[in-house]
């Protein structure tokens, strides 16, 4: 794919604290600053959004994409906590898109209901304001099962209580309790030490899942379509077709 047509653009991209389509919004992130000619991103991450993203090990990637330069900056929620001076430039119309890929329910329903209390929530609102497009992917999409990928965790049948991956932790995940171990989804920063180290291969990475979108949750995405100036995907991958047709 060539994306080269599209030059000097500037986005915002923000980050919701949901797994499913995480790695896969990473994904489109890389491909879009290597395809696009002077691409500036700036991200916008949640409070939930940067534990999950740190859970995923996945965090130090941010710095490649957003490197701290004018417009590329990357604004935690967690040091922005209100109104950060960066959504102001939204509502100015500074930015050419914004895209919320991957974004959780709780963000979702939050928008449709007019709610703007938080950095991901605030910056859509700003960009709806500013006439600035925003290409929303909701984690629930459509009423049913979606399957998805679990971050770092111990599959007790395997383990034999080693607690070798105790020592390879360098984030202090890893406890013993109760007669088992266990990784804190808070402290793990997905380095894969302990896979690596482990001799009975009972440290499980990406482990899939089914869960369930509610009605709620769909309805919520369809109520979304409606806002002016949002454009909804099903998938990050669908962000790059939609660069591709912007020829
Ligand atoms: C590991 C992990 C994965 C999660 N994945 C999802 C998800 O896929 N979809 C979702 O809607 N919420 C998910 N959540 C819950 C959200 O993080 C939670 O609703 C949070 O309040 C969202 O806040 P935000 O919308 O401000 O980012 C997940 C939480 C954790 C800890």
């Amino acid at each position: 794919m060539n994306y080269k047509f599209v030059i000097a653009m500037k986005i915002v991209w923000c980050i919701t604290g949901a797994g499913h389509l995480l790695r896969e919004s990473f994904e489109v992130m890389k491909i879009l600053k290597e395809e696009i000619e002077d691409l500036k991103v700036t991200t916008l991450v949640s409070r939930a959004g940067e534990e999950v993203v740190k859970m995923y090990g996945l965090f130090g990637e941010l710095y490649n994409i957003s490197n701290g330069n004018y417009y590329e900056e990357l604004i935690l929620e967690r040091e922005h906590p209100y109104s950060s001076p960066i959504t102001g430039r939204l509502s100015l119309g500074k930015y050419d898109y914004l895209i919320s890929s991957p974004t959780s329910g709780n963000t979702v329903a939050k928008v449709v209901n007019g709610i703007a209390d938080s950095l991901v929530t605030n910056a859509i609102a700003q960009a709806g304001k500013g006439f600035v497009k925003s290409l929303i992917v909701p984690v629930d999409y459509k009423e049913g099962i979606v399957k998805t990928k679990l971050p770092y965790s111990v599959d007790k049948s395997k383990c034999k209580l080693c607690l070798k991956c105790i020592d390879a932790c360098p984030n202090g995940a890893i406890i013993k309790r109760d007669g088992f171990v266990e990784i804190s989804i808070h402290k793990c920063l997905g380095c894969g030490n302990c896979k690596k180290i482990c001799p009975y291969n009972a440290i499980v990475e990406g482990k899939e899942i089914k869960m369930r979108v509610r009605k709620i949750d769909a309805e919520n995405t369809r109520r979304l379509k409606e806002l002016e100036d949002v454009i909804v995907l099903k998938h990050p991958y669908e962000i790059l077709e939609f660069f591709n047709t912007k020829k």
